[in-house]
């Protein structure tokens, strides 16, 4: 694990515990919540440590810690992939720092753990993560049908989009 990822305006830290407490009111906020399932403190210190599920990421800007941002690799060598989830404060969502978080990660992905192909997996009705996605240059695969039960429990349709390593800047 590096010790940093440096974006334009953003850094990637390896998750530590101290970040937890903040994560978790982060992603209580509405305009987060509405898109991410509960996040526990649990959670988030399950995804700490060699022996974790994904590479997860505290996002920082100006010092701050923002959001998080995490991996989860498939190495089963004939499919072999990563796939990124994020989340933002709301305070600071809109201003491009969702691009820079996933164009840093995606970077060392490709260029630092050897992936030939990244995966994203909005809901299809954010359409804001849609946008944004497509801005590091992810392309739209298809609807991922009643792909996951949303907080009123009914089944919500997901959107894949993918990119490959020639595909970032
Ligand atoms: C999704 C998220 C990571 C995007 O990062 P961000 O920094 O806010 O993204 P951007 O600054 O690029 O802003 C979003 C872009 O979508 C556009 N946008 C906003 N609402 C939109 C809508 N309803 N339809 C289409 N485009 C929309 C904005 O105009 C902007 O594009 P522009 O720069 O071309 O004007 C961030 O908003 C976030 O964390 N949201 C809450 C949690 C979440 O949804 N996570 C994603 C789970 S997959």
């Amino acid at each position: 694990m590096p010790a940093g990822l440096r974006g334009e305006r953003v850094t990637l830290r390896p998750l530590e515990a101290a970040d937890v407490p903040r994560l978790v009111e982060i992603a209580a906020e509405p305009e987060v919540a509405r898109w991410w399932r509960e996040v526990t403190e649990e959670d988030l210190l399950a995804k700490i440590g060699p022996d974790a599920d994904v590479l997860a990421f505290a996002v920082e800007h100006d010092g701050e810690v923002i959001g998080l941002a995490e991996a989860s690799e498939e190495n089963e060598p004939d499919y072999r992939h990563a796939g990124i989830d994020l989340f933002l404060g709301t305070a600071w969502q809109g201003r491009g720092l969702g691009p820079d978080t996933v164009r840093t990660l995606a970077r060392h992905l490709v260029r630092d753990r050897g992936h030939h192909r990244l995966t994203i997996d909005p809901a299809a009705a954010n359409e804001r993560a849609v946008h944004s996605y497509e801005k590091v240059g992810f392309k739209r695969v298809g609807v991922l049908r009643r792909y996951e039960r949303g907080a009123d429990g009914t089944w919500q349709d997901g959107l894949l989009l993918d990119l490959l390593a020639e595909e970032l800047d």
